[in-house]
This record gives structure tokens, sequence and C-alpha cells, in this order.
């Protein structure tokens, strides 16, 4: 029994780690041409979404990304989440127009409501591809996690636009990216310096720009993570709380115990 305060001190500890490296969720990622290590708005325990930055990254998805991308799990609505107000999300869904039939059937257009999902930019994966090249632009609900480097990788692959090098032997209608695998992408650059004018005054560089649209991706992928972040402390804070009083208690337990 002498080994009783060692284990469950331990236990509690590596249970607070864990939990610890679970709500933080950092994907480790290991290859030869890494991408730069961003520093996010969002990530660590403590980390919130900038929401002046995702509304920026939205205006991003809007202008440029959502011609070729959809976004299929995301709702007009999940806008009021960074900050935009519901007159404001009513108006974009109007504008953006939605297939429909008539009372008699004939294939009509509607205008969107904020509980539509948004809108895609092609009716079917062959119409994509005929538009891209024979490229199919993947959905970016959850692109920052479906890819290994997350947040980083995306940022990476927004920036990663360079000639290739002398002797790489590029196939027509490919890109060179020093970050996609492979390094031959069907994405022509979307983002260069001052692809969008920005209402609020913030820099336009291409690597601003590129922050955005990722912090924006990020939210989508992930509505609730500030949540879990405020769930990950209190669970790290009771665990510790657990940790001192099971301490307590065996102390008192053993106090009249005598060896
Ligand atoms: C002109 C169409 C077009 C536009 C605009 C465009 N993309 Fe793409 N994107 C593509 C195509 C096509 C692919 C598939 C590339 C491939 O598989 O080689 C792709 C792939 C990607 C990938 C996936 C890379 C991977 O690992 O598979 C990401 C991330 C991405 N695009 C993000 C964006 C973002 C963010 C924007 C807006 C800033 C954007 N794209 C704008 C066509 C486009």
């Amino acid at each position: 029994m002498r080994t009783l305060r060692p284990t469950l001190i331990g236990a509690a500890l590596l249970g607070a780690a864990l939990l610890g490296a679970v709500v933080t969720a950092a994907p480790a990622r290991a290859q030869e041409e890494t991408e730069p290590s961003v520093n996010w708005s969002f990530s660590g325990l403590f980390g919130t979404f900038d929401r002046a930055a995702a509304q920026r990254g939205f205006q991003i998805y809007n202008q440029v990304c959502s011609n070729c991308h959809s976004l299929r799990q995301a709702y007009y609505r999940d806008l009021i989440g960074i900050g935009l107000s519901a007159q404001q999300v009513k108006d974009l869904a109007a504008s953006k127009r939605f297939p429909a039939l008539t009372e008699d059937g004939q294939p009509t257009d509607r205008p969107g409501l904020p509980s539509d999902h948004f809108r895609d930019p092609f009716p079917n994966e062959l119409a994509a591809r005929a538009a891209n090249g024979g490229g199919l632009p993947p959905d970016l609900s959850v692109i920052v996690k479906a890819r290994e480097g997350g947040p980083d990788y995306v940022y990476g692959i927004l920036t990663g636009f360079i000639d290739a090098p002398a002797g790489f032997k590029l196939m027509p209608g490919l890109n060179y990216n020093k970050y996609f695998p492979g390094h031959q992408i069907a994405m022509p650059q979307p983002l260069r310096d001052a692809t969008v004018t920005y209402i609020d005054g913030t820099s336009n560089a291409l690597d601003q720009e590129a922050r955005d649209v990722v912090t924006f991706l990020t939210y989508i992928a992930n509505p609730e993570l500030e949540e879990r972040h405020r769930m990950g402390v209190k669970v790290v804070l009771f665990l510790l709380f657990l940790t001192g009083l099971s301490y307590a208690v065996k102390r008192k337990l053993w106090a009249n115990v005598h060896h």
C-alpha cells in the first residue's frame, strides 16, 4: 500500500495531461517539406476565434473559393457564430439562387434562406471536373481536419505556389506548389496580394488573406471549438482538485497507522 500515493497522483496527472492533449488536438506531422507553422488565435487550450479574421475569411471564401469549392456542411445561419447579424445572414442567403420547382413542376429558382446549406458551385462532380481540367475541387467543410497538418497545411497550400524548379516536369494544366504532395496541383493559384479588398482596412497581402480564410474554414469545421476549450479547462481543473482531494484523504486515512 506504500505505492498508493504515487500511483494515484500519477494517474490523475496523466489523465490531466492526456485530456490537455486531446482538447488542444494539434495533429503532429512529419514530412519532407513541412509547411510554415502559423500562430493561430484558435490553437492551444485557451484558443478562441478571431471574429474579425473569420469574417474577412468568409469574404474570401464567398468571393474566391466558392467559385470552385462547395462547403456543404455549413448553413448560412452558421455565420451568426462569427458575428454576422441575423439580418446580414438573411440578406446574404437571399442573394443566392437555389434550384426549385414551380407549382406545375417546372424547374425554376428561388432566393436562399438562412436555413439553407451553402450553395454548391457545380450541379454535380462531372461538371466540377469539366470546369477544372479534370481536377475535382474537394468540399472544404472539414478540409482543415481531413488533411494532416490541419490549418497550417491549408495555409501552406495557399501560400505555396511558386515557379517549378528547373528540370521539374510539370504536367500540362497543373501548377507547382511547394507543400502539395507530389507538388503538382490542379488548382490554379487562388490568392495573391490584393485579391480582395477588406472594408475594415486590414492589409490584403497574400499572407493575411490566407490566414483569414483558414481561420474561417477552421471555424466551419469546428464551430464547437471554443466550448470544447472551456470544457477542457474545467476538466483539467477538476482533475487537479481530485488529485489534491485523494492525497488529503489518503493522508487522513493513514495518519494513525503505525508501520
Ligand atoms: C478555379 C477553381 C478553384 C478556386 C477558385 C479555388 N480552388 Fe482550391 N482546388 C481546386 C481544385 C481543382 C483542387 C483539386 C486539386 C488537385 O487535386 O490537384 C483544389 C484543391 C484545394 C485544396 C486541397 C488540397 C489537397 O490537399 O487536396 C485546398 C485546401 C483548396 N483547394 C483550398 C482553396 C481555397 C481556400 C480557395 C479560396 C481561397 C480555393 N481553394 C480556390 C480549384 C479551385
